[in-house]
């Protein structure tokens, strides 16, 4: 089915430069690219945003992290979005990550894994609604 999903770009890969390079691939895989910015989060969008998260032991790192720099956020709209994206970006820890996928490829660590994406079409309708109103999603 068509469905949508929310992606980051993380700090470490802004970082990198290969913002370009992470766009190529979700565009070659049949995902376009909907709505997209460029921003320095704030402590509290940073926590809000990972919520779920807030009594595991990696909270506080996980939060330090995703405001040590800018992150470039995106919708996703394609055939299986979520899935697609998850292939896309492999294990959360790039140690187990399939060869050839983005984190394989451009993650140091599980904390720098380089790219958020959704893990189900329930969060992803949440996520796409933490960052954009829905005046800025551009499907065609
Ligand atoms: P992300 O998909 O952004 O969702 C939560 C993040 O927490 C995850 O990617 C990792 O970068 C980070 N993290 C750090 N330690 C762990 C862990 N043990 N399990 C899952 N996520 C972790």
């Amino acid at each position: 089915a068509l469905e949508r999903t929310l992606s980051i770009i993380k700090p470490d890969a802004v970082a990198k430069n290969v913002i370009g390079e992470i766009y190529t691939r979700f565009e070659k895989a049949g995902l376009k690219i909907v709505a997209s910015k460029m921003k320095h989060l704030s402590r509290k969008e940073a926590e809000g945003f990972y919520a779920v998260h807030r009594e595991r032991p990696f909270f506080n790192a996980l939060v330090e992290f995703m405001i040590s720099g800018p992150v470039v956020i995106q919708a996703l709209e394609g055939e299986n979005a979520v899935l697609t994206h998850r292939d896309l970006m492999g294990a959360t820890d790039p140690k187990k990550a399939e060869k050839g996928t983005i984190r394989a490829d451009f993650a140091d660590s599980i904390d720098a894994n380089a790219v958020h994406g959704s893990d189900s079409l329930d969060n992803a309708a949440v996520e796409i609604a933490y960052f954009f109103a829905s005046t800025e999603l551009c499907p065609r």
